[in-house]
């Protein structure tokens, strides 16, 4: 059960601590904040509050951590990361049950989630081995004008304090995809989880220190953004931001300094149907790709443009699977469950409210209770509705009919976001052009968007972010390049 057990330490009364120092630690401020339960829409959890200069000594604990962590061995940070891994899929169970009061991720989600996480941090271990051993080897003499009298040496180092601040739809995943990727190349790590899905966050860095990392090479720190947002993201102490969410990381990108960046910030992603595609496939993915976690995922499919011809038939086979996806509590596995919070469901609302007053076809009655909103498949909608280009978040799919492929191309081209999109076509070719002309970091050929397997590279374009993640990607954002040029008297291959 959460915070019994081996994570007893975590929590002091009815408040989780924050991790510095290697510490378990309550915060000078008194304060806490409250994570409510989006299903029950009460207090479920209470977190630590920090202070700014309880931010700072995370800094400085960090920068010194990393210093000796940077030498130490790279076999032996895979190995405290295969330790953490382990751990972390054993204690799956308290994990994934914060993940269903916190975020109402459903039962098997969760635990999915958690497990997911541990298999991520052990492939980034092992491909962290494989690429951070090797380097570069260059010979002057290539370069016109040069004798063989230089020999540069290439190698990765790390870039110092990694900031990570992952979303409320994967907490634990999405922080360990910064987590590993950060510790493998031997950076130190501070870790601003969401508030909503803190405490899944807290639990799973209870792994990382079970397995024994140095003290001071992870912290994580809990509060309120407008307390520590800021203060965190123009902190001097950070060489390095990866952050997952909405267009905060716009602001974020506006106001750090001059440091790499990875910034994932959501999207429209696009399902552009065919006159040929196969319809079940179609109809199988949207409902996966459109209704997973109610919506909620940055990846979702939100925008489906199919043609003309083939939309009555296929909108048609999408209501009858809609009609069967289950809607409810968390806890008993629902497909559908309460979006995170109650600004999130009454943001969708008004969206579907816009929709109905400029002419939306609803396939289905909409219906809410509290932050549980019913699936709804919205037809007939047309680009002056809001749903045509924003991101609900939430259980309600736009269907634009489309007259030609072009046409279609031109919808999701037009959005600012750029993450993935979809084409379903038998025209192996056709998809090929398709997937050229779209302007997203992925293009899924017959299949809905997703960002798995963890190892795929993992970008958006436009408004959808900077940077490019996926586990060899991360390694390498999270390294800078270093040389030693060896300097020869007379070039190298004048003896003999
Ligand atoms: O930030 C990406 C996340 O929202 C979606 O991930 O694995 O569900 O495609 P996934």
């Amino acid at each position: 059960m959460a915070g019994t057990g081996v994570f007893a330490d975590i929590l002091d009364g009815d408040v989780y601590k924050y991790y510095a120092d290697g510490e378990w630690k309550n915060s000078s401020s008194g304060k806490s904040v409250a994570i409510i339960n989006p299903t029950t829409r009460k207090t479920q959890y209470k977190v630590q509050a920090c202070t700014q200069e309880e931010v700072n000594k995370v800094m400085d604990s960090a920068k010194t951590a990393q210093k000796s962590w940077a030498k130490t061995p790279l076999w032996k940070r895979a190995e405290l990361l295969h330790k953490a891994a382990a751990i972390l899929k054993e204690h799956k169970a308290p994990i994934a049950e914060c993940l269903v009061k916190e975020i109402a991720k459903p039962a098997k989600d969760a635990v999915t989630e958690v497990v997911r996480s541990g298999d991520l941090v052990s492939y980034t271990a092992e491909e962290g081995v494989r690429i951070l051993g090797e380097g570069k080897f260059l010979v002057s003499d290539s370069f016109p004008g040069n004798q063989r009298t230089k020999y540069c040496l290439s190698s990765k180092i790390p870039l110092g304090v990694i900031l990570a601040i992952p979303p409320f739809n994967y907490p634990v995943n999405l922080a360990v995809s910064k987590i590993a990727p950060a510790l493998i190349a031997g950076n130190s790590l501070v870790l601003k989880p969401p508030t909503q899905g803190a405490v899944s966050a807290l639990h799973m860095v209870h792994c990382f220190h079970l397995a024994g990392f140095p003290k001071g090479l992870i912290s994580c720190v809990t509060g309120k953004g407008s307390e520590i947002g800021d203060f965190l993201t123009m902190h001097p102490g950070v060489n390095c931001i990866s952050f997952t969410g909405g267009d905060t990381g716009i602001a974020i990108s506006k106001k750090a300094g001059m440091i790499p960046l990875q910034m994932e910030l959501g999207g429209k992603d696009a399902c552009i149907v065919l006159e040929d595609a196969d319809l079940d496939l179609v109809a199988a993915n949207i409902i996966k790709g459109g209704f997973s976690y109610s919506g909620q995922r940055c990846t979702a499919v939100k925008v489906i443009l199919v043609m003309e011809s083939v939309a009555d038939v296929l909108v048609e086979k999408v209501k009858e699977k809609v009609a069967k996806l289950t809607v409810g509590a968390p806890e008993d596995d629902c497909d559908i469950t309460p979006v995170v919070s109650e600004s999130s469901a009454n943001f969708i609302e008004g969206l579907v409210k816009d929709a109905k007053e400029k002419g939306a076809k609803f396939c289905q009655e909409y219906k809410r209770d509290g932050n549980l909103i019913w699936p709804l498949l919205l037809d007939n909608v047309r680009p002056d509705m809001r749903i045509a280009w924003e991101e609900p978040f939430g259980p309600v799919l736009p269907v634009i009919r489309i007259n030609s492929v072009e046409e279609g191309i031109h919808h999701c081209n037009a959005s600012n976001f750029g993450l993935q999109g979809c084409v379903f076509t038998k025209d192996v070719n056709k998809a090929i052009l398709i997937s050229d002309a779209m302007e997203t970091g992925t293009v899924q050929i017959n299949s809905a968007p997703a960002r798995g397997p963890d190892h795929f590279p993992f970008q958006g374009l436009k408004d959808s972010g900077i940077g490019s993640q996926g586990v060899t990607n991360s390694i390498n954002m999270m390294t800078k390049m270093k040389t030693t040029v060896i300097n020869l008297p007379t070039p190298s291959y004048t003896m003999g």
